[in-house]
């Protein structure tokens, strides 16, 4: 096994060749925001501008990274984001990830939109898992999938709120990606050449049968749209969820549920006002609305507001186990990542599924030395600097 630690120490490392071997299209999917990309790139940089005051004199101090959340032991406070299409951006990614996930002991989230399905992951991925849900039109769709989740083994599930449409996908649109064509589900020659001109990618996608595949949703696609399953999605996850909805998903879920998304104290108290057990504030990576704040940025003032018992995650410009630490100090119980992860893929393939939770874990547990604290509590109370009120 090739030793990733020495060539690649840091996410940051893994990032150009994950853009040489995807082919341009599949590299858009992943790492573009929208617009200007500027909510990506500020939620990324939000976190280089916040200082934390290490505290010395105390010897060498043992780490303990363990945490919980969700009623759910964590040996890391940290999971891979959900991320749809994970298979198009590196093939049977979602499983290798799960695995990886649940043998470490930090979470892995599946999308309603990824490649494989909740039977699939929900056995690799075990109590660390979370099943996400966009909300679809069709009640019953809803309810199965819920139950599907269930008896795969998942018994946290994530409701994401803030993709009321999507959005415009520029830098997809140049790169050339099928998407809003009728030819979505065939693909193009343009796509056919970026693939031919990306072995490792191609042979991985044909290893994985070479067509990619939506298995969480296929069963409820009517025959004629089967072969154009795009398009039953987009007549199913098009910014359905209302404040009813999400009351009716509550009671069919008889479980955790956070909702993923929020950026509003109001919209923050009103889900939990609906019996939602926590929130995972995101900007869904600067992917939606290129004028979102910084999740990061809202944090230390809705942990003010909302008080210290509820329960709140973050995500979107996490890259290292510092900014998991900086997350923690700023008030988040539990941080979540999806790029990142999902490079480590891209550029090492599922043999370095391990990989990226490695690097966190080293790099968290090496700042909470520095800083001189031993626990995920402790690392809560430690001083810190920001531009954020
Ligand atoms: C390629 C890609 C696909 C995504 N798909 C989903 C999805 O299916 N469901 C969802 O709730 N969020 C999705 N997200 C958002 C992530 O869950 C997460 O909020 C975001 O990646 C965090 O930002 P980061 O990439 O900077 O860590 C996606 C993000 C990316 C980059």
């Amino acid at each position: 096994m090739p030793n990733f630690m020495k060539t690649y120490p840091r996410v940051s490392d893994l990032e150009k060749r994950a853009y040489r071997r995807l082919p341009p299209f599949v590299g858009a999917y992943l790492f573009s925001g929208t617009s200007q990309n500027q909510a990506r790139d500020e939620s990324i940089n939000d976190y280089s501008t916040i200082k934390l005051f290490p505290r010395y004199m105390r010897g060498r101090v043992p780490t303990d990274l363990s945490c919980d959340f969700m009623g759910t032991a964590f040996h890391a406070p940290f999971s891979v984001a959900p991320i749809g299409l994970s298979s198009l951006i590196w093939p049977g990614s979602e499983v290798a990830l799960a695995k990886a996930a649940a043998k470490a002991g930090y979470g892995y989230a599946l999308s309603t939109v990824a490649g494989a399905s909740v039977e699939q992951v929900g056995p690799a991925a075990g109590d660390k898992g979370f099943f996400q849900l966009y909300a679809p039109n069709d009640r019953a769709l809803a309810i199965d999938l819920m139950k599907r989740a269930k008896e795969a083994g998942f018994t946290k599930l994530i409701l994401t709120t803030d993709v009321p449409a999507p959005s415009r996908r520029e830098e997809m649109r140049i790169a050339g990606a099928p998407i809003g064509s009728r030819s979505e589900s065939s693909p193009t020659l343009r796509v056919l050449m970026q693939s031919a001109l990306h072995p490792s990618w191609s042979l991985a996608a044909l290893a994985h049968g070479g067509k990619f595949r939506f298995r969480n949703l296929e069963p409820y696609a009517p025959p004629e749209l089967l072969a154009n399953i795009t398009q039953f999605i987009a007549s199913q996850i098009n910014g359905s969820l209302t404040w009813d909805y999400l009351d009716e998903l509550r009671g069919l879920w008889d479980g955790p549920m956070l909702l993923k998304g929020p950026l509003h104290y109001d919209d923050c108290k009103r889900a939990l006002d609906a019996g939602l057990d926590g929130l995972i504030l995101s900007n869904h990576g600067g992917r939606q609305l290129d004028c979102a704040p910084s999740p990061v940025s809202q944090l230390p003032k809705l942990r003010k507001q909302l008080g210290k018992n509820v329960i709140l995650a973050t995500d979107s410009g996490l890259r290292s186990g510092l900014d998991i630490a900086r997350a923690i100090a700023l008030g988040a119980d539990f941080c979540f990542l999806g790029r990142a992860f999902l490079m480590g893929v891209a550029a090492l393939g599922n043999k370095g599924a391990h990989h990226v939770g490695e690097v966190l874990i080293e790099e968290l547990s090496n700042t909470m030395i520095q800083l001189g604290v031993e626990t995920i509590a402790e690392l809560k109370e430690v001083d810190s600097a920001h531009l954020f009120s």
